[in-house]
């Protein structure tokens, strides 16, 4: 498989992930602070956030495990460590992304078990919201430094 395809889908899947992580994340706060019922579009937000995140971890494990970052990691795991732009690649993003796809998969069920509305936009808020500042924070983003940042959008050259 050309893994330049998949970087590129991983890249451009990271605005769906955005677009309804936030639409999840305003759904929640407007429900906690006008106290309205859970209805159909507080669903559809957060299951979308849901699919978006299930598809990008694939294409997340697809590339890391077919790519460089597991091999370094396994072959000089001491040396990733100590380099940051490698670490953030081989560790911390996989890391953490994985754990903001945790969140949203236990929101997911903690929304479904509570049996009031004021109850579903709470959890709402505090699993997708948690979730969402992770993602935030753990995407290379081009301003963050050198090794680490990368295009906002797939550089087709
Ligand atoms: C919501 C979750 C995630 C978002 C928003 C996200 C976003 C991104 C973005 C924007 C890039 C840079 C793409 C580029 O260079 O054009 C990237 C790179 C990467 N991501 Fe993710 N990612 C997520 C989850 C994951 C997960 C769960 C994994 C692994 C299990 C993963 C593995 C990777 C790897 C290995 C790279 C670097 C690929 C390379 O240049 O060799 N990502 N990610």
């Amino acid at each position: 498989m050309n893994m330049t395809y998949v970087l590129y889908a991983h890249n451009i899947l990271r605005w769906g992930v955005l677009l309804f992580g936030l639409w999840t994340v305003l759904n929640a706060l407007t429900g906690v602070l006008a106290k309205r019922r859970y209805n159909n579009n507080d669903n559809r937000s957060n299951l979308l956030f849901m699919v978006f995140c299930d598809i990008q971890l694939l294409i997340g494990l697809v590339l890391y495990f077919n790519g460089a970052w597991f091999t370094m990691i396994k072959t000089d795991a001491k040396e990733v460590m100590k380099d940051s732009a490698m670490r953030f690649f081989a560790v911390e993003h996989i890391l953490m992304m994985v754990i903001a796809w945790l969140l949203v998969h236990v929101g997911r069920s903690m929304v479904k078990r509570s049996n009031n509305d004021a109850k579903k936009h709470k959890k709402m808020l505090v699993y997708f919201g948690l979730a969402f500042i992770i993602i935030l924070a753990m995407i290379p983003w081009p301003f963050r430094s050198p090794g680490i940042g990368r295009a906002l959008f797939p550089q087709f050259n």
